[in-house]
């Protein structure tokens, strides 16, 4: 399997990666996820966008440009002909003054397999339970999961999906993943600020037109008629249930579901426009 590693494409077992880099012993590191279908890489230019961006917030600097690394990417698609896959491309804080700033960043980007929610979850919705927690720097895809992967033994005791991030009494977004809700009303709403700002919540956002982007108190949750998730893998995903709170967002001629028919046709039109325009 190839990778790239600055600025070069690699055999994965070949690379080696220096053991002083601050993203190994302080956390400190970007990334961003995408996934091919089709083998067309999924709205590429947003997550290069916000790779890019992302970089500049953490003050990280990426050895390889923009233009140069969309080159290397469609070169590692061609070589691992991995049609449906995930590609992680990290950025590293580099080792700097006794490993407590940044250094020379390495980039280091990976094609991986992928799985998606089953569609027996699409179908019926799943459950979340709530944490409160705000993610450091919340506007950049950050390295740091651990207090998500900390928690994975109390999802899977209360049989959950994952878990919903709130912090004094708003809601914020899950681990991986944007959050969405229908009020009574029949408005769709998402959290604006201090998240991250999802590839596909932007997509579904420009699609649909008449979707606040505001604060949500977690009254306005417990009272809200659907909750969906959104993010790359998840694609739209139905909520039946939040801690003690129950959703109708699975049920037929939901919102939910006409989102879901939304993200489907994006996602085919650009497949479609890629490779028709190959
Ligand atoms: C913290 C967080 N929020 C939201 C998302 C969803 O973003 P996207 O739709 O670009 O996958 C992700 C994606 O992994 C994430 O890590």
């Amino acid at each position: 399997m190839k990778c790239i590693f600055n600025g070069q494409l690699r055999d994965q077992e070949e690379v080696s990666f220096p053991i002083d880099d601050i993203a190994l012993l302080r956390g400190y590191g970007i990334f961003d996820f995408f996934r091919l279908s089709d083998g067309v890489p999924l709205f590429i230019e947003d997550h290069l966008d916000r790779f890019y961006k992302g970089a500049e917030l953490a003050r990280l600097t990426s050895p390889v440009s923009r233009d140069e690394l969309k080159r290397l990417l469609f070169e590692m698609f061609e070589q691992n002909r991995m049609e449906v896959s995930g590609i992680r491309i990290v950025l590293t804080g580099g080792n700097g003054n006794g490993a407590y700033a940044v250094g020379k960043s390495n980039l280091i980007v990976t094609q991986e397999p992928i799985s998606f929610p089953t569609d027996e979850m699409f179908a019926h919705g799943v459950k979340l339970i709530t944490h409160e927690y705000l993610r450091d720097l919340p506007e950049v895809k950050t390295i740091n999961y651990m207090t998500g992967i900390w928690l994975q033994q109390q999802i899977k005791e209360s049989g959950a999906f994952d878990v919903l991030y709130i912090h004094k009494g708003e809601v914020h977004e899950l681990t991986r993943s944007n959050i969405f809700i229908v009020n009574n009303e029949g408005e769709l709403i998402t959290p604006k600020e201090k998240v991250l700002h999802g590839v596909t919540r932007k997509r579904l956002i420009n699609a649909i037109g008449n979707v606040q982007q505001r604060n949500i108190s977690v009254g306005e949750l417990a009272n809200a008629r659907e909750v969906f998730i959104t993010g790359t893998t998840k694609k739209v995903l139905p909520i039946h249930t939040i801690d003690q709170w129950t959703y109708q967002s699975a049920v037929e001629g939901s919102k939910t579901s006409e989102v879901m028919k939304v993200l489907a046709q994006l996602e085919s039109e650009y497949v479609h426009k890629l490779v028709v325009g190959k």
